[in-house]
């Protein structure tokens, strides 16, 4: 098969995807499966926290029952990933897991140095044994270490890291940690670091789905601050497939910076996600969305604006962003209104009952 720049892939036979009961992890692994000639094995590994949900990849374990093998596991837990990376011979990691919301972070950071750091230590570290069996580690990360841009500027790869929450302060230690096992053991590795995605399976914590689902129930939309903080908006497949690319053309050792040349202000999000919610299905009372905008104390430490310079990756390796902010914000208002089912688990925490149930707290 080919990636966007038509390079032509490695043959991962093992590929090891943490986190991919997650947003991102979830589509990442059905895209892959569902649009490419993928022929390895996918071994997920995840913990199942309240972020991960298997339900989100349930037509993949029904279509592709050979190929892809779920594990849940904490990447905390050195000796289980020992005897899955050595069960499974993996060649391959693509690392997603981690605790991702920035408002968690402020409330419980010790989550976000666990898994955020001292997993990722511990796949490196389990990666490494594996000698010259192993192939690559890819590690996804967040634009959120660069800290804040002010009105004018782009992130780029060289751009100094500055994080101000504990959420981006892990990641960007992780980021060093996966840089200095490249440079310190040779471990052959490759980092993108993505601006905000948005789409499918996102969990309703995060600010457009949580948008669209309030704004269903006719509950206020809160805004932090005054709404006019920056963030570039990318959608999720557009991530996937960067990250495909990367890991199949990237050159080892290297950063891509990825995002969306979507840059919008909070507050037209919201905005937007109410129009189309009015066109799409109407308020019973009739009353436009809008009014439900609340404006309400800002989030501590909260960047202003982040956007993204991806010349190198669109140089180098020929990605792009395919999905317009307008067309993918309307599929995704589209795809939630469509799952009620995956929106009543996920709201009166069903998922997570029967969780209990298969696999045990
Ligand atoms: P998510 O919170 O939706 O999913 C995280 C997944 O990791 C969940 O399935 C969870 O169960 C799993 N997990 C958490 N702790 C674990 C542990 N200790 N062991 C095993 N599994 C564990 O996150 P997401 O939004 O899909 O983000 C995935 C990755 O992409 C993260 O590394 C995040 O930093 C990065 N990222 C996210 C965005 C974004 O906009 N969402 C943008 C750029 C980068
Ligand atoms: O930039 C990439 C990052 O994007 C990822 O690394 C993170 O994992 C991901 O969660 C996301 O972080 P943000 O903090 O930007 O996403 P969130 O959806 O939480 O918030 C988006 C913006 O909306 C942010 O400026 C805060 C604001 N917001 C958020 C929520 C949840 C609100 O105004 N109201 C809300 O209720």
């Amino acid at each position: 098969m080919m990636t966007a720049g038509n390079q032509s892939t490695i043959e991962f036979k093992n590929l090891l995807v943490t986190g991919g009961c997650g947003f991102i992890g979830s589509n990442f692994i059905r895209w892959l499966m569902n649009n490419h000639d993928f022929s390895g094995r996918i071994i997920n590994v995840d913990s199942l926290t309240y972020a991960g949900n298997p339900e989100n990849l349930a037509d993949i374990a029904a279509d592709f029952k050979s190929q892809y093998i779920f594990q849940k596991t904490d990447i905390c837990d050195v000796a289980a990933l020992e005897a899955i990376f050595s069960r499974f011979a993996i060649d391959a990691v693509c690392h997603f897991a981690a605790e991702s919301h920035v408002d968690r972070s402020i409330k419980t950071p010790g989550d976000f140095i666990q898994t955020n750091i001292v997993g990722t230590f511990n796949l490196l570290e389990t990666a490494k044994a594996r000698g010259d069996q192993f192939k690559l580690f890819h590690h996804v990360s967040t634009d959120e270490v660069y800290g804040s841009l002010g009105a004018e500027g782009l992130f780029r790869e060289d751009t100094p890291y500055r994080p101000n929450s504990p959420y981006s302060a892990s990641k960007a230690a992780s980021d060093h940690l996966v840089r200095a096992y490249y440079k310190t053991f040779g471990l052959p590795a490759t980092i993108s670091n993505c601006s905000n995605n948005y789409g499918p399976y996102q969990f309703p914590e995060k600010l457009i789905p949580l948008v669209i689902l309030n704004a269903l129930e006719g509950k206020p939309l809160p805004v932090y601050g005054d709404g006019k903080n920056v963030r570039d908006w990318l959608y999720v497949e557009d991530h996937c497939e960067a990250i495909w690319t990367i890991m199949n053309a990237g050159r080892r050792g290297e950063t891509y910076n990825v995002g969306g040349k979507a840059e919008m202000e909070n507050i037209v999000i919201v905005q937007m996600i109410c129009d189309i919610l009015d066109d799409i299905q109407p308020a019973r009372d009739g009353k436009a969305r809008r009014q439900l905008i609340t404006f309400v104390k800002d989030r501590p430490g909260h960047d202003r604006r982040y956007a993204i310079d991806f010349s190198k990756i669109n140089r180098a390796l020929n990605w792009s962003p395919r999905e317009s902010f307008t067309s993918g914000l309307r599929k995704t208002v589209q795809w939630y209104l469509n799952q009620k089912k995956w929106v009543e688990n996920i709201k009166t925490g069903a998922y997570q009952q029967w969780i209990e149930e298969q696999y045990g707290s």
